[in-house]
């Protein structure tokens, strides 16, 4: 064998010996608590074959308690380019078999590489975490590593999607970087999140909770908000990943995918003529409009079971990606409350850093009012999303379909918030308060005179303050036409280092 050949042969062994993470006991640990390897992992999650590795010889610097003696090569975590659906992705997905995937400085400088070259290059960064913090050997190398990552998050924060996904207890400093991102999907059963897990807990607060109580996917998807999605599965995350990507562009100057459809554009929606009940106090389903509405009926819903008064997702309208907000008069009459405003504040935010338009259907009473919402701030929170649509300057079209009363009335893209094109259906109320309310303050006036001069649409068509008053059936072909029109919308902000959105 030629001295060439031996090297080659080396290099392969060392190869396969660095696939391995932490070798084949940990490896069989792993699939016996259900859970994938990371490499397993990203062959899930990219195109066949095009995953290019970097920085597969790194090794920990770490030489206390005896750590000196384990350097597996690429230490805990898999980092490199690939491609789904033929796009150009970045990835890390940290290996629990490698010291519980805690975080080294190495780690860490391996995923800010990552991120760094992402941003460069205007691609999206998905994270696969399952991790036990920082790594406690390390002491402030782990903390600083952590840092440095998450620098790179805000950094590249409104530049590149950025996308994890939780496949394992994630604690520590292994919470945070994720919360800095735009997207988080967490597994069912198999991964956690908190600061601190159950056992310490229990030392510090005195409080017995279990892993899932505390922060599995059911309690941050539907109590905390902190994941946009709970997945069945690791295979499903895998697929909820790539849903997501199909409707985000690469980077903030480029364009969304498009979807071509036969879904024709004029498609008339005769059921929307009768959605509306003749109670105003009857709720109806709002996703039964947003299914009309949309492309072939679908719709990527975001923060499914989390603050269910108001709706949020993706959609293709004409083929064309779109961002969907919704009140839900189905739940809690579709009242904006501090969770519905956080939770549609930050996706008005993405849709708007990406160039996303954004397409809100409007059935809202108002605030919620009460101690608990205004001990919780609901003022400064719903001023989050008042203060995210005025900032927003993608295309922004409105439809009312019933209630739009007082303040929620404004805050949901009204057209003094610089929204483009306003459209209400004839059963539109938009008005400072609901009849019962105003009869209280207005001695002497009948509901039926108040509902009579203010609870419709046409006051505000008559000031100018909507553009239109629609029947239901055209309101998927006066929106695509109204996006249409508004594709080459340039509109800027004043001058500013940044802006001070009441957090
Ligand atoms: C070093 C760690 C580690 C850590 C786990 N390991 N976490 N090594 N630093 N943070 C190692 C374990 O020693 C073990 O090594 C292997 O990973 C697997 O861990 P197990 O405990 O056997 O696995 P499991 O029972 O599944 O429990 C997983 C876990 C638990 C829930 C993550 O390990 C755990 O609670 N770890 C500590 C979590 C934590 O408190 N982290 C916070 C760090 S502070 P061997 O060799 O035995 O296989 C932090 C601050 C940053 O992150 C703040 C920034 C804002």
């Amino acid at each position: 064998m030629s001295i060439q050949s031996e090297k080659i042969k080396a290099l392969v062994e060392r190869r396969a010996e660095a696939r391995m993470g932490g070798g084949q006991k940990r490896i069989d640990a792993q699939h016996a608590k259900g859970k994938k390897t990371a490499r397993e992992r990203l062959a899930l999650l990219l195109d066949e074959g095009s995953f290019e590795e970097f920085d597969m010889f790194v090794h920990h610097r770490c030489v206390n308690f005896g750590t000196d003696a384990s350097h597996p090569d690429g230490d805990g975590v898999v980092c490199g380019q690939g491609t789904i659906d033929g796009r150009p992705v970045y990835v890390f997905a940290q290996d629990f078999t490698v010291s519980g995937g805690s975080l080294s400085k190495t780690m860490s400088e391996k995923i800010c590489k990552v991120l760094d070259m992402a941003g460069r290059a205007g691609a999206p960064v998905i994270g696969l975490n399952d991790s036990g913090g920082a790594r406690i050997q390390e002491g402030i190398d782990s903390l600083a590593g952590y840092g440095e990552i998450f620098e790179r998050n805000i950094l590249y924060s409104g530049v590149v999607p950025q996308i994890s996904c939780i496949m394992g207890p994630c604690a520590g400093g292994a919470v945070y970087s994720p919360a800095l991102t735009d997207f988080t999907i967490m597994v069912e059963g198999t991964s956690y999140m908190y600061l601190t897990g159950p056992a310490v807990v229990k030392s510090v607060t005195g409080e017995t909770v279990t892993h899932d109580e505390l922060g599995g996917a059911g309690v941050h998807a539907s109590k905390s908000g902190v994941a946009h999605f709970a997945a069945a599965s690791e295979d499903d995350a895998i697929a909820k990943i790539k849903a997501l990507l199909s409707y985000i562009p690469q980077n903030n100057l480029a364009p969304a995918p498009v979807r071509p459809t036969s879904d024709p554009v004029g498609r008339l929606s005769d059921s929307l003529n009768d959605i509306i009940p003749d109670n105003p106090n009857k709720a109806y389903d709002m996703y039964g409009v947003i299914r009309e509405i949309v492309d072939d009926g679908e719709f990527l819903e975001i923060h499914r079971d989390y603050a269910r008064n108001i709706i949020v997702g993706f959609a293709h309208m004409g083929g064309k990606s779109v961002g969907i907000v919704a009140n839900q008069p189905a739940m809690l009459a579709g009242v904006l409350d501090i969770n519905a405003s956080r939770k549609a504040a930050r996706f008005v935010r993405f849709c708007d850093a990406f160039g996303i338009p954004l397409v809100t259907l409007v059935d809202v009473p108002g605030f919620l009012c009460g101690t608990q919402q205004e001990y919780g701030a609901i003022i400064t929170n719903g001023a989050k999303l008042l203060y995210a649509y005025g900032e927003a300057t993608v295309p922004k079209v409105t439809v009312t379909l019933r209630k739009s009363y007082g303040g929620a009335h404004i805050v949901m893209s009204s057209k003094y918030l610089r929204s483009d094109v306003n459209y209400a259906w004839p059963s539109a109320e938009i008005a400072v308060m609901g009849a019962k309310g105003a009869v209280e303050v207005l001695k002497g006036v009948t509901e039926e005179e108040y509902n009579e001069l203010f609870c419709n649409p046409y006051q505000a068509a008559e000031k100018g303050y909507i553009e239109d008053v629609i029947e239901p059936r055209n309101t998927r072909f006066r929106v695509i036409r109204a996006l249409a029109a508004l594709e080459g919308k340039r509109q800027g902000l004043p001058d500013k280092k940044h802006d001070n959105l009441p957090l």
